[in-house]
Parts: structure tokens; sequence; C-alpha cells
């Protein structure tokens, strides 16, 4: 019997439709990562030729990067099918069991926000991964019998944003691991420009470009951002997108030259002003703003530690100088040197 695929997202926008055409369908179409594209093509040639199920494979970084557009084209390149699910919705033993059992050989099962999987469920987990089996109980009491059941050879694809969250016994089940960077430049301009095209929208080269660099290294930001910037166009020029029509729409926005956004902008803020530039723990930057900390480490951090506007330290996080500079407060600038290079010598 078909085990219905989980949706793990409640709703679906007219935003997330587009996002399905514009997912790339072939490891070819995928701009970027290139050091993860050239280890995946080999991962899945090697499994190719030997005819073989690929190794199990997980996927880290934050979000909108692209895991699970890369489950999809790996896949497709290996040609068997996919069933996507994600930790919080596996609830009980049960559930993964059944999704075990539903499996044919070479399926793989994508399993989003892996981190977040029960207990009881990823004891299941471990030996289906590893010897392809399925522990389970049947009967009650006293009469109760342990049966092991063997699974078809498929392919655990995880993804997760923490992968810090992950237990070491799963983490240890994954036989190929691929970290996701934000993207570069170059790689930020062709996207924006693919799906543009995808979604037949005039853009110019610099329009493209404006649209690229506030995306702060993100596909799904700059998928989205180029939705607004169509928007505009459509409604306060004549529908094509250059670049005084990207500059104007994102900055009625609040996307500044740097990507950064309210949000982004409000938790610089409150470092800087409400906790003397820190150190200072996202629970309390989270509170002090009304927030969830996890959206803050989840979506704000990874890009303000990438830019340098921020310092991971053992007691909280810190602003840099570079970070009061941006949002145009007057740095001691003979303070600061002195600052960062006692940071370099740590
Ligand atoms: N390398 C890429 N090239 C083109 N589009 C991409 C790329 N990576 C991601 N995208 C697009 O960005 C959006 C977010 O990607 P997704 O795979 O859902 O990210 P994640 O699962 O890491 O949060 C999707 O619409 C996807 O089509
Ligand atoms: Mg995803």
């Amino acid at each position: 019997m078909e085990q219905p695929t989980r949706d793990i997202s409640p709703e679906k926008t007219a935003d997330d439709q587009l996002d399905n055409v514009i997912r790339p369908q072939r490891l070819a179409q995928f701009t970027g990562q290139d050091k993860l594209k050239a280890n995946l093509s080999i991962l899945i040639e090697a499994a190719k030729q030997r005819k073989e199920p690929l190794d199990h494979i997980l996927f880290h970084g934050p979000p909108g990067l692209g895991k699970t557009t890369l489950a999809h084209i790996v896949a497709n390149e290996m040609k068997v099918n996919i069933r996507i699910t994600a930790g919080p919705a596996i609830e009980r033993a049960g559930d993964l069991a059944a999704i075990l059992t539903n499996l044919r050989a070479g399926d793989i099962l994508f399993i989003d926000e892996v981190h977040r999987l029960g207990r009881a469920v990823e004891e299941i987990l471990y030996p289906a991964m590893e010897d392809f089996v399925l522990d389970i109980i049947v009967g009650k009491g006293p009469g109760a019998k342990n049966v092991r059941l063997k699974l078809p050879r498929f392919t655990v694809i995880g993804a997760t944003t923490r992968l810090a969250l992950l237990t070491a016994p799963l983490r240890a089940r994954f036989g190929a691991h691929y970290r996701m960077d934000f993207y570069d430049i170059e790689a930020m301009r062709s996207i924006v420009v693919r799906g543009a095209g995808v979604l037949k929208m005039p853009i110019d080269a610099a329009g493209a470009n404006e649209v690229a660099l506030r995306a702060r290294g993100t596909p799904r930001v700059a998928l989205r951002l180029l939705r607004r910037v169509r928007d505009y166009a459509q409604v306060r020029a004549n529908g094509e997108i250059n670049h005084d029509v990207a500059v104007a729409a994102l900055d009625l926005l609040e996307i500044d030259q740097l990507g950064l956004d309210d949000l982004d902008r409000r938790v610089l803020l409150a470092i800087i002003e409400k906790f003397g530039g820190g150190p200072v723990g996202l629970e309390t930057i989270g509170a002090s703003i009304s927030e969830q900390p996890d959206t803050i480490m989840d979506v704000v951090e990874p890009y303000l530690l990438q830019l340098g506007f921020l310092e991971r330290r053992p007691r909280g996080r810190v602003a840099t100088p570079h970070a009061y500079r941006h949002l145009g407060f007057q740095v001691d600038e003979e303070a600061a040197d002195d600052a960062a290079a006692q940071l370099n010598l740590i």
C-alpha cells in the first residue's frame, strides 16, 4: 500500500509553488558550491558504476542554501524515488517503521530537520541505516517477541541547520557529510538571472547584480527579493527590472546594501544599545526584541558571523567595530584596532 508522503509545510503559497518551478532538477543546473558538487557527483557516479544504492548523505548549513534541492537532485540523478519527511513529523517509532517498510530498493528517504528526531525514533533508525533491518516487538506482555525484518537497501538523506544538535551515533551513520556555505556573488548573480528567466521577468545585468548583492549569499532570499522587485517594477515602473528599479524596491523593503533587513538590525542594535556591545546570550537578545532565539540562531547569526559583524565568545555574542560602523555609530578607531589586535592573539 502506498504510504502518503507527509508534507512538512502547512500551507503552500503562490511563492512556494513558484519555488518548485525554479528548483534546479539536475546537478548541472545547480549553480555554485563547486567543491560540494564535485564530491557529490563522484559519490553518485561511483554508486552507479557499482550498481549499488548510495551511501547515506548528510547536508548541513543555514536555511535556504539548497539542501532540499540537492536531495531531489540526487534522486533525479540516481533515477530513484524520494520520500520526504522531517524530524518533527515522525512522532513515534511506529511512524518510522511504517515509512521504512514501504521503501523499495534504492529509494531515498529524505529527512529534513534530522536533528529533531525523537530518541525512540532514532533507535529504530540506527539498525535500519546500518544493517537494513527493522527490529519490532510483536505482541504484548510475557508472550511478546522480538522480530527482525529485513529492509531493502535504501539511502537516507538528512538535512540540518544545526549539526551540533545531531547525536553522535546518528551523525556517524551518514557516510557522506556535506557542508553548505553562503554563495559567492558570481553564483548569486547567475541564480538571479536563471530565476528571472524561469519566471519570464525582464531584468538587466545591473538589476540582477543589485538583487544578488543584497541577498546575503542565500538563493532562497535572492528568489524572494526577485519576486518583490518584480512586484515593484510592475506597479511603479514599466515592468522591467533595471538597476534603479532594483535599488528603489529594495530600499523600500529596507534591505540594505549588505542584505541586512530589519531583524538583523534589531539584533545588532539590541546588542549595542541594550547590552553595551556584548557579550550577551542569544536567549537574552531574543527576549529583549521579542524574537525566537532559534530564528536568531538559524537565520540571523550565520550571516552576521560571515560578515564579521558578530563574534561568538564563551559568554555570548559580541558586536564588532564593523557592525558599529555599518549602523552609523562613531567608533574609536584606536580602541577598535586594539580590540582587533587582541582578538587575533587569542
Ligand atoms: N544552487 C542553486 N541554484 C539555483 N537555485 C537554488 C540553488 N540552491 C537553492 N536554490 C533555490 O533556493 C530555494 C531554497 O532552496 P532549498 O533547497 O529549499 O534550501 P534549504 O533546504 O537548504 O533550506 C529553492 O527555491 C531553490 O530552488
Ligand atoms: Mg529545506
